[in-house]
């Protein structure tokens, strides 16, 4: 337990400013995460106030949907992915503010009309020709809604119009080069907004605080004190519903890419100059730079994939995953991915840092574990069971918090020691659970700021480092030789071989 002492440290992130009035137009409006995620997170923007009374939603899809049918939609959402509406008073204020444009995304008469209607709002709203446009839509569609945005004149204004994007930012290297320049040619970066939610996590913006704001833990943050870094994001989920998406994407595409090299990024960056946007995003692409996989000669020893097969979870049979709706049977997709990397700067140099996630594991659990040192000589040898290293955990979800383990002696007349730990929980320190990712992300883009969002340079070097993985895996290959893992187990020997060729194993969770 941690007592919560006075004067928080308030990063530069713009938490208290509330946004200029704006429309938000969300394409893809009729789909999944418009419902679960994004009107839910702007609805409880509003529940707590932050947003001023003008803000208003245009969904923009391509069903023939009316305003009222629209709204209902987004009431369905609330209700059910949220904490559902509260007061009606407040619903029927924020509904409004809501408004559907059918449109297609290839088509360039749907863009005028969308922009005689944004441009009629702005009168009846106050809006003040103030957007955000929000790209919820299959990624194949986003060269060409950015360009018709911009063909149709909607990103003019670096002052007024954002554009924001989900992931994935490509799918390979050249993808995501030809995207960047796609984006380039027609806005600024300072008005773009790639989304990764993993950076909208509590727990993952705490990693700044925690390795800048503390003055004792930066001197033991390197190649001297480390001597490996473990970092996990495990599921529990299989596919579910999304093998069209999954089946071409894949562990690496889908969360390695992204996700984990966010983690990565912050757990190695260098301390940045100040907290504004680009100091901190300068030094993400400086440790990206710096980082490739460890063994490129020999992928397996630095690369390992795998699938799971039928099992059991929580005492119920699962399928394995080419048994799921929708894939393949001989699918070559990876729904786990383990990796080692290397980064060759002063600080890391020969420190290696394991990614691994998968679906269908145990539990689920994302966390960043940063193994030191053993004690350069035991004087305790005869006494302790066997030394153990010191580890500090930084748990990222469930149970948010951070833990340090070290030795201590047992009670009693012998010298016997053991570890312990000394634990920071979020819920007991703080007693409130964490706001959800796109919250804080849709609030940050409304309000101009692009801390938590990656920039186009960063997301090209976090694909050059899988890169090499991808290329050989991509090639076709004999569904036999796809690695298994039973549903609901770790037993993947492969990715055993990664820690144990380095006499380490991964952490039991
Ligand atoms: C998404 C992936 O980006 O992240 C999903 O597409 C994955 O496959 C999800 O399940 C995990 O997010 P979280 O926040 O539940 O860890």
């Amino acid at each position: 337990m941690v007592a919560l002492l006075e004067n928080p440290f308030r990063i530069g992130l713009q938490q208290e400013r509330s946004p200029e009035p704006l429309i938000m137009v969300i394409f893809g409006a009729s789909g999944d995460l418009t419902q679960r995620k994004l009107v839910p997170a702007i609805y409880q923007l509003k529940q707590e106030r932050r947003l001023p009374p003008e803000i208003t939603i245009v969904g923009v899809a391509r069903r023939d949907w009316s305003h009222d049918y629209f709204r209902d939609q987004m009431k369905e959402g609330i209700e059910q992915f949220s904490d559902g509406i509260g007061s009606e008073e407040l619903w029927q204020d924020f509904a409004k503010g809501l408004f559907y444009c059918s449109g297609d995304m290839d088509n360039p008469e749907s863009y005028q009309k969308l922009k005689t209607f944004l441009g009629e709002l702005d009168g009846q709203r106050g809006t003040r020709g103030n957007r955000v446009f929000y790209l919820a839509v299959s990624p194949n569609f986003f060269p060409e809604a950015i360009k018709q945005l911009g063909g149709a004149g909607m990103l003019q204004n670096p002052m007024k119009t954002r554009l924001v994007i989900e992931k994935p930012f490509g799918r390979d290297l050249s993808s995501s080069q030809v995207l960047n320049r796609v984006v380039q040619q027609t806005c600024r970066e300072e008005q773009v907004y790639r989304i990764d939610h993993y950076l909208g996590k509590e727990t993952v913006q705490n990693l700044l605080v925690f390795r800048f704001a503390n003055a004792i833990f930066e001197p033991l943050w390197n190649r001297q004190f480390v001597d490996h870094v473990q970092i996990t994001v495990a599921e529990t989920v299989g596919v579910e519903e999304r093998a069209g998406y999954y089946e071409s994407s894949g562990a690496l595409r889908d969360m390695v890419q992204n996700h984990l090299m966010q983690l990565f990024c912050l757990t190695a960056m260098e301390p940045p100059n100040s907290m504004n946007a680009d100091s901190i995003r300068t030094e993400k692409v400086k440790v990206v730079q710096s980082t490739h996989l460890a063994d490129l000669a020999n992928l397996e020893n630095s690369a390992v994939r795998g699938q799971y097969r039928a099992g059991w979870m929580r005492g119920k049979p699962v399928p394995g995953y080419r048994e799921e709706p929708g894939v393949n049977p001989q699918s070559m997709t990876p729904s786990y991915v383990a990796m080692k990397l290397e980064v060759a700067n002063w600080r890391w140099q020969g420190v290696p840092f394991y990614l691994r996630t998968g679906k269908r594991l145990p539990k689920k659990v994302s966390e960043i574990a940063i193994q030191f040192r053993e004690a350069p000589f035991l004087i305790f040898q005869s006494a302790a069971q066997q030394a153990n290293p010191n580890v500090l955990t930084i748990r990222i979800q469930p149970n948010e918090g951070i833990a340090l383990k070290f030795d201590t002696k047992m009670l009693g007349s012998e010298l016997r020691s053991r570890s312990v730990e000394m634990d920071f929980s979020y819920g007991s320190s703080f007693g409130a659970a964490a706001s959800d990712a796109y919250n804080r992300l849709l609030l940050d883009c409304m309000l101009g700021d692009q801390t938590l969002f990656t920039r186009g340079d960063e997301v090209e070097e976090a694909w050059r480092v899988v890169t090499p993985a991808l290329a050989a895996w991509e090639s076709p290959g004999d569904p036999t030789e796809m690695p298994q893992y039973e549903a609901g187990t770790w037993d993947l020997p492969e990715a055993d071989h990664l820690m144990q060729q380095d006499g380490r194993r991964w952490r039991r969770l």
